[in-house]
């Protein structure tokens, strides 16, 4: 628990089947969550694409315990998450996995490397130690000799790499994160988006990611398109687009703009477009 090294990307993935999530109920119910499966493996890194209100928080939260989907299972380490207890849940959560939120989630006043160390603390690791580690994962991403400096005195790019660490100290399984270039400008949040990638890389987690960055592709192994609750597309760095046997229509907006961004992957013209939505009708 206490080594910067990469560790190996074994171990098994983590299996969403059948997703769905329903919030209210009768003429108030909002369908969140279709019908989702997704499977992340061992050291993967997924981004999560889609417009607002397709369902891509309500996807992160049931992947990583935070909330019970309606129906359908998520399965981790031998365990259903979503027959756990809350207290397991809670538990399993601190042990396995780590967080990065858009902002706001560091301690205003405790410096930079006790905030990343706060998991480790809270896992009844000696601060000592506990500091060391954060320490070293603080100087990983760039932030050496800012270890003693409040959120306030960061910026927000260095904030979030701050996150990053505190994410990353309990060496965890995966590693969740919400829109967390979503409060910055788009040069820093490209620079935050590759610091999170490689440094989760390095830590041999896998990475779940939601972001409205269309340059995401150049960052992570595969891309899944989200609407209306569903999975829309899905395609794989370093080879041709692939789509997800759902996606019998035209790419959205914000699946042709992360393939654009990725170099092996063509943006359909309006006419091959239009082929398609022939071929489909
Ligand atoms: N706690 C909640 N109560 C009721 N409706 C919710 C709640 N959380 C999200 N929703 C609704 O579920 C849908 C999906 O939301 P969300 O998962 O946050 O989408 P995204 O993250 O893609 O913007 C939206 O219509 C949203 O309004
Ligand atoms: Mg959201």
């Amino acid at each position: 628990m206490t080594n910067l090294g990469p560790v190996p990307s074994t171990g098994s993935p983590l299996v969403a089947s059948g997703l769905t999530k329903v919030y209210g109920t009768d003429h108030t119910a909002t369908h969140a969550l279709a019908g989702v499966s997704l499977t992340v493996s061992p050291g993967e890194s997924v981004a999560i694409m889609g417009p607002s209100g397709s369902g891509k928080t309500t996807l992160l939260h049931c992947l990583a315990g935070i909330i019970k989907p309606t129906s359908g299972a998520v399965s981790w380490r031998g365990e259903d998450l979503t027959t756990l207890s809350e207290g397991r849940r809670t538990a399993l959560r601190r042990q396995d996995f780590g967080f990065v939120f858009q902002s706001g989630q560091l301690l205003p006043e405790l410096p930079a490397v006790e905030n990343a160390a706060l998991p480790l603390m809270l896992a009844g690791v000696s601060r000592t130690e506990a500091t060391q580690v954060a320490a070293r994962w603080l100087a990983h991403l760039g932030l050496a000799g800012m270890e003693q400096r409040r959120p306030g005195e960061l910026s927000g790019g260095q904030a979030q790499r701050v996150a990053i660490a505190r994410a990353l100290v309990g060496s965890p399984g995966v590693v969740f994160a919400d829109e967390p270039t979503g409060a910055l400008d788009q040069a820093t949040g490209a620079e935050v988006l590759s610091v999170l990638t490689g440094a989760v890389q390095a830590s041999g987690a896998a990475l779940v990611v939601v972001t409205h960055d269309a340059g995401v592709a150049r960052y992570c192994s595969r891309t899944v398109t989200m609407r209306d609750g569903r999975v829309s597309g899905e395609f794989f760095a370093g080879s041709p687009a692939q789509q997800a046997p759902a996606q019998t229509h035209v790419p959205d907006a914000a699946t042709r703009a992360a393939m654009a961004a990725h170099p092996a992957n063509g943006v359909p013209s309006a006419a091959q477009a239009a082929t398609t939505r022939e071929a489909t009708r």
